[in-house]
């Protein structure tokens, strides 16, 4: 039997006494593991921060690229207005399928759309539909293509958007420069954006808990 590192202890009580029980965020857990999705989804307490922060800023429109299960999805839909909308981007046909029947589970469809495919090319297509800017964009997909996303993410912002990255950490390997790992290199280059980016001012934090050992970008589009 393994221990329990205390970060995991602490994320159980942190849970246990600040979020509400969920059955529908259990169901949709349960779904994507029946479904073979890997655990991958963001923390119950760090989706409810995606929640709390579109709340912040009363986020009516979110882009969210890299779907998996909706489990992200649904805590920040759920933040939404009646009239609000989140585009949700997603490569896997099976991911999105689960995903899509989550949403529905969550009462979240018609605020919800899933557009499947490369994100890159569906951002792309966004842009030809000419749609509005965004509020809330989180990029949490293919890491190695960070760079381009967050290019992606200003071109669909207005000043005040709030760009989130999920996983820039990576228990530390973030700081090897040297890293073989394209996912790294993409963190580091999404980084050094970050920095020489004059149109976004942005911060990052290390965290620890039931998902080990990683962090989150934050930023927000000056002009
Ligand atoms: N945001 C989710 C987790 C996303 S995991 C949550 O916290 O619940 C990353 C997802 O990005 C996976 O489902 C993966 O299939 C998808 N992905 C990977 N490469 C992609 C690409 N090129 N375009 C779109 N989605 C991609
Ligand atoms: C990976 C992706 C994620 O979005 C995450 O939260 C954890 C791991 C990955 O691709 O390994
Ligand atoms: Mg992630």
């Amino acid at each position: 039997m393994s221990t329990l590192h205390t970060w995991e202890k602490v994320d159980a009580y942190l849970t246990e006494r600040l979020i509400q029980q969920d059955s529908i965020l259990d169901r949709v857990l349960a779904n994507n593991k029946q479904a073979d999705l890997p655990a991958i989804d963001v923390a119950p307490n760090q989706g409810k921060l995606l929640n709390l922060y579109a709340r912040m800023i009363g986020a009516e429109r979110i882009l969210e690229i890299g779907t998996l299960g909706g489990y992200s999805t649904i805590w920040m839909a759920r933040a939404l207005p009646e009239h609000g909308k989140l585009i949700t981007l997603e490569l896997d046909p099976h991911h999105a399928s689960v995903a899509g029947h989550n949403i529905a589970l969550a009462g979240l469809s018609q605020k919800v759309e899933i557009r499947v495919g490369e994100a890159l090319e569906q951002l792309e297509k966004l842009e030809e539909e000419g749609t509005a800017a965004f509020d809330l964009i989180f990029i949490d997909a293919d890491k190695p293509n960070n760079p381009h996303y967050l290019q992606w993410a200003l071109r669909f912002s207005r000043p005040g958007t709030v760009i989130l990255a999920d996983n820039i950490v990576r228990k530390g390997e973030v700081t090897n420069r040297h890293s073989t790992d394209p996912r790294v290199q993409g963190v580091r280059k999404f980084i050094d954006l970050l920095a020489e980016e004059p149109r976004i001012t942005a911060t990052a934090v290390q965290t620890v808990g039931v998902k080990g050992y990683d962090g989150f970008a934050m930023g927000i589009v000056k002009s």
